[in-house]
């Protein structure tokens, strides 16, 4: 099991605006649906564009680069261009800290 490791501030995160992270080579996004938190691979895998630089909607991200669309709160393609799902990890909030559960 991985460590929790804080990322940033609860106050960082809000629907239209993703905390990007970097976790030791593992870049990871949180999004906030709903109230709640998500966090999910950051690098899209088409072309390694930075999916928290996207266009967000409710609980979908569309990458900045091109057109893939990913469900930040399962990870999931939806469509676009064809790739693989996104990884997702455990994300909490600790003291107004936000801590991503990631592989070190
Ligand atoms: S890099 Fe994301 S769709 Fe191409």
């Amino acid at each position: 099991m991985s460590d929790w490791t804080p990322i940033g501030n609860r106050d960082q995160v809000a629907p239209e605006w993703p905390l990007a992270a970097t976790v030791g080579t593992l870049a990871i996004g949180v999004y906030e649906v709903d109230g709640a938190l998500h966090a999910i691979e950051d690098i899209c895998p088409h072309a390694q564009a930075r999916l928290s630089e996207g266009f967000i909607e409710g609980c979908e991200v569309e990458c900045p680069l091109h057109n893939a669309v990913f469900d930040v709160t399962s990870g999931k393609h939806l469509r676009g261009e064809p790739c693989r799902d996104v990884k997702t990890f455990a994300v909490r909030v600790v003291d107004g800290r936000v801590e991503v559960q990631a592989p070190g």
